[in-house]
């Protein structure tokens, strides 16, 4: 049996939703590589968080009637593909094991659906890759348009499941912050490992390949989204995913590189000399971006502005690249016209969960800005970036992208920096690169 969170879930979600509801819950579909070859399968996380269910081409149905009811649609068992591609839990799996009220095969999904239609007056759609967009209005139209014309006409409001269920993903759980620690746990002992081989002449992908190593020693199968590994200029393309160059003496690396635990992500970074030592450029630089970074952590706590941590950095790293003469004018000059944006790029966090660039909405219902509660997962991230031709910049600090990264929990006091065992300061860093084994 599944653990019946997932079950405690779907009683939370329906407990807000109008009675005569019905939750529709497209699950993803396999994805073609290449002619008969698949892209290894990884369910919608809206699909998974409310059923458990992890195998491709599923659909749920959770209906909020005079009682409630799960229906799980799924691909039968079969002896054949399931020599080829895996086991299936099968009809009598999906009830004993999922839980389900109800199991059927997939083909028997818009006959069942149609039958649970009758009387549903709110139809709540997750159908995250439009596998069935041109079919609900059909669906909600169905009993309305079935009946004689002189019979009591039922309309069905289509609503997105998304705007109540990404309230409830928003807010971690127990279970979920220790999944998010399971998986900064691999990534901590993984990034170790990189800071420790990395060197000139080493390539990209063999750090890459390194740390996915490192990762499934640490008990995860997966990593939350492609390694960024950029040596150098590379650092400079926010989302480099090549990995592909050689690393040189001189020059910085940058790694974003988060294990999966349970469907749940981190998602971290570090950047540090290719050859151990960081120079005088670059400890200035990595400087104000690790000042920026402590500043925003010290100031986390339940109540704060989602957007003021985003403030603090930029107000930390304008400081310093003044101080260092690479932008000019007043403080408050560099602030309104925000010329600072030309190296720190991309705002400095998002949620973390299931996603890496979780759900749930950064404004309240007025429009503000959220403010932070107990149990929220984010990360923080800013960064300077400076490419090899922003030529009015003295040639010593060009080529170079640094971004440090921290995963954050929101305590009922403050925050936990849940990724703060990787090296970060310039001492830490330096004594793990000179080590050779972790
Ligand atoms: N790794 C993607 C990001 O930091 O947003
Ligand atoms: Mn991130
Ligand atoms: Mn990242």
């Amino acid at each position: 049996m599944v653990s019946d969170i997932y079950q405690q879930r779907r009683i939370a979600l329906l407990n807000q939703l109008p009675k005569n509801s019905l939750v529709l819950l497209a699950g993803y579909q396999q994805k073609v590589r290449s002619k008969n070859i698949k892209y290894h399968f990884r369910q919608d996380n809206n699909f998974f968080y409310l059923t458990g269910f992890g195998e491709p081409d599923a659909i749920a149905l959770i209906v909020k009637a005079e009682t409630t009811s799960f229906h799980l649609f799924l691909r039968p068992k079969d002896k054949v593909q399931e020599v080829n591609f895996g086991n299936r839990a099968g009809i009598t799996g999906a009830i004993e094991h999922y839980n389900a009220d109800h199991a059927y095969p997939v083909s028997g999904f818009t006959t069942q659906l149609l039958r649970l239609m009758e009387g549903v007056t709110s139809l709540y759609v997750c159908d995250e890759n439009n596998r069935f967009s041109s079919d609900i209005v059909s669906w909600a139209n169905h009993h309305r348009h079935s009946g004689s014309f002189d019979t009591p006409k039922q309309f069905v409001a289509i609503k997105q499941l998304a705007e109540v269920l990404h309230q409830h993903r928003l807010v971690k759980t127990e279970d979920e912050i220790n999944n998010i620690r399971h998986a900064v746990k691999a990534s901590t002992f993984a990034h170790k490992k990189v800071m420790q081989a990395c060197c000139p002449d080493i390539n990209e992908r063999e750090l890459s390949a390194l740390f996915n190593f490192s990762v499934a020693k640490g008990g995860c199968s997966e990593v939350a989204y492609p390694n960024i590994v950029a040596s150098g200029n590379n650092a400079c393309c926010l989302h480099y995913e090549d990995n592909c160059c050689e690393l040189k003496d001189g020059q910085m690396l940058l790694i974003d590189a988060g294990a999966e635990y349970q469907y749940y992500a981190s998602d971290i970074t570090r950047s540090y000399p290719v050859n151990g030592k960081f120079s005088d450029e670059q400890t200035a630089i990595y400087q104000i971006v690790l000042n920026a970074l402590d500043r925003a952590i010290e100031i986390v706590k339940p109540g704060l502005s989602w957007n003021s941590i985003n403030e603090t950095c930029m107000k930390v790293m304008a400081t310093g690249l003044k101080e260092l003469g690479l932008l000019t004018g007043s403080i408050e000059h560099i602030m309104t016209t925000e010329s600072y944006k030309r190296f720190t790029v991309h705002k400095t966090g998002h949620w973390l969960g299931m996603d890496v660039h979780d759900v749930g909405p950064y404004h309240d219902t007025a429009g503000n800005w959220r403010r932070l509660e107990s149990g929220m997962v984010f990360t923080i991230e800013p960064g300077i970036y400076i490419p090899e031709d922003a030529t009015d910049v003295p040639e010593v600090y060009r080529g170079m992208g640094i971004r440090i990264e921290d995963d954050v929990l929101v305590t009922d006091t403050g925050c936990e920096n849940l990724s703060k065992a990787i090296p970060r300061t310039v001492d830490e860093i330096e004594a793990i690169m000179a080590e050779t084994e972790v």
